[in-house]
């Protein structure tokens, strides 16, 4: 768990706010972990892991802040500082039906459960991925080569796939289902949030990852504790499962900021 410095191989525009960056590290990795990456003199934030092969891994980055508006400007050969891999992840099982669904840059961790999965026995794949319009759906092009995984699009805006929200179509899956399938998502808390409900009501076997500030990484500070169990995401999460997801009180109520304050959703 020692900080490593990892070198950039590879940087891929996925859309104006938001670009894979690959480091060439072999990382040994799981799907929905994450790591701590530093900038020197600006920061150190978690980040989903979005590929691993063993050579190369990839992190998805949406550009907010400082850390990501200065990774923006790295460019292949530029090194960051990385810690990791931390956290839980979401279960790979054979011979079960898996319905993802994405929102945002939480397509890429899913890819990446995607490909590890995709070739053990009996598995298939619903993947929803959801965006406002088409230039911000992200990944379609890779999902569209992992086999045995079909993938419903859904924009606000009607511009790709079907207009309306990723839940229209977890819904119809849901309601539809033969077996009992494994809803796998990670997206924004308020998307996740009403992909927890239709578990619910559906008594689906559901997973989520939940997004908290984070400092350390490993349970250390306390930055990513949860009310009111009071454990920490970046040990005990960020991948919980639905038992777990039920009985954390603030999820899809509020979050915290950096200083602790409470940020109602
Ligand atoms: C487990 C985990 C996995 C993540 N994976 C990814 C990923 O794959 N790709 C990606 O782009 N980002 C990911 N993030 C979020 C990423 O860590 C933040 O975007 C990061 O803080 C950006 O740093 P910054 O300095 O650029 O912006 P900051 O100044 O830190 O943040 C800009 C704004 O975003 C808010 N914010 C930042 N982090 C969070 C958070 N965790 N929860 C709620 N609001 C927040 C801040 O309050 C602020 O308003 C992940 C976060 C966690 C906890
Ligand atoms: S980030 Fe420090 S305890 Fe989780």
């Amino acid at each position: 768990m020692l900080p490593k410095t990892v070198k950039i191989s590879k940087i891929i525009d996925e859309n104006p706010s938001v670009k894979t960056f690959y480091f060439s590290h072999n990382l040994k990795s799981k799907p929905g972990q994450f790591v701590m990456l530093w900038l020197p003199d600006i920061d150190q934030k978690p980040f989903s892991i979005s590929s691993d092969d063993g050579e190369n891994f990839g992190l998805t980055v949406f550009k907010r802040g400082p850390l990501t508006e200065k990774l923006f400007t790295l460019k292949v050969g530029d090194r960051a500082g990385s810690t990791g891999p931390f956290g839980t992840c979401y279960s790979i099982l054979p011979n079960r039906h898996y319905i993802m669904v994405a929102g945002g840059y939480g397509a890429a961790p899913l890819s990446f459960l995607s490909t590890k999965i995709c070739e053990l026995p009996g598995v298939t794949i619903d993947f929803i991925v959801g965006a406002r319009s088409k230039d911000l759906l992200l990944f379609e092009d890779r999902l569209k080569l992992i086999p045995h995984l079909k993938i419903h699009a859904t924009t606000d805006d009607g511009s790709a796939g079907r207009k309306g929200r990723v839940t229209d179509v977890l819904e119809e899956l849901l309601k539809n289902a033969t077996s009992k399938p494994l809803v796998v998502t990670c997206g924004p808390e308020l998307m996740e949030k009403a992909v927890l409900d239709l578990c619910n009501k559906y008594d689906s076997d559901c997973e989520l990852s939940i997004e908290r500030q984070m400092k350390c990484g490993f349970g250390i500070c306390g930055q990513c504790a949860v009310d009111d169990l009071g454990l920490c995401m970046c040990i005990d999460g960020p991948v919980v499962n639905r038992a777990l997801a039920n009985r954390i009180f603030e999820l899809g109520k509020y979050h915290r900021d950096k200083a602790g304050n409470k940020i109602n959703y």
